[in-house]
């Protein structure tokens, strides 16, 4: 009973900050998220294991074994830190190799994030037709708007934005599972954040339950008074 507990209490707060990322059960899904925030791919399977397929080789190997990965409880499978060059297929099979879920996942490069102010009059990127072995739109695909950061008083709110290809007949996938092993830069392909001005009034019920935790005592670095505090728990994704 005690172990249940502390583990209950372990694994609450990395569910709560992480984005779960989920698949009908023998489906195949497709996403498109950001490189350095930690994901959750669920499979909720008593005892699967996870084979990856990098964009950029087509080898597929166990992931189970591999140190920057963490199985979780249901073999879902927790992705700390994920960098582009983790874009690929994860697919997560049951004891007979039958497939219980898999992804295709763009981990788009956080570090070309585009981002702009609505309302200072910034402009999102346009959509533009690129030649990429063939003629294609490259646009954006919005999440929706995130929570306001604060209520009552006047706040902001922002959304993440992604990078697309779509192909002539319409179908469209993430650019970088579309370019795999294209080595292509150009200032249209990356992923975009929009801020905006937000007032909200306050919800007492949400305002109460938030769950905060306490990590760590910190002091200034001694020479310089500089100190670099880091959010543990935070996301991009809310
Ligand atoms: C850009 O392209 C996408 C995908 O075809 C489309 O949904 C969107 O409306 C376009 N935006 C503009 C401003 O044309």
């Amino acid at each position: 009973m005690l172990v249940t507990l502390w583990l209950a209490s372990l694994s609450l707060p990395v569910l709560w900050s992480q984005k779960l990322i989920n698949c009908p059960y023998k489906n195949v899904c497709q996403y498109a998220l950001l490189s350095g925030n930690d994901v959750i791919l669920q499979c909720n399977h008593p005892k699967a294991l996870w084979y990856f397929s990098s964009s950029l080789e087509d080898k597929l190997s166990l992931l189970n074994s591999m140190p920057n990965v963490k199985i979780l409880f249901g073999s879902n499978l927790q992705l700390p830190n994920p960098q582009p060059s983790q874009t690929g297929l994860y697919r997560c099979l049951d004891n007979y190799k039958a497939r219980v879920v898999e992804y295709e996942i763009d981990f788009q490069d956080i570090t070309l994030l585009r981002i702009t102010h609505k309302d200072l009059g910034q402009r999102p990127l346009e959509n533009e037709t690129m030649n990429l072995g063939g003629e294609v739109l490259v646009f954006t695909r919005w999440d929706p708007w995130q929570d306001c950061n604060r209520c009552e008083i006047p706040g902001e709110r922002k959304r993440l934005g992604y990078c697309y290809v779509e192909e002539p007949l319409g179908k469209s996938m993430p650019c970088w599972l579309y370019l795999r092993k294209e080595k292509v830069t150009h200032v249209r392909l990356r992923p975009e954040l929009q801020v905006q001005a937000c007032q909200v009034p306050c919800d007492t019920i949400t305002e109460i339950t938030q769950p905060y935790f306490v990590f760590d005592t910190h002091q200034l670095d001694k020479t310089t008074n500089h100190g670099w505090l880091s959010c543990p728990l935070a996301s991009i994704y809310r």
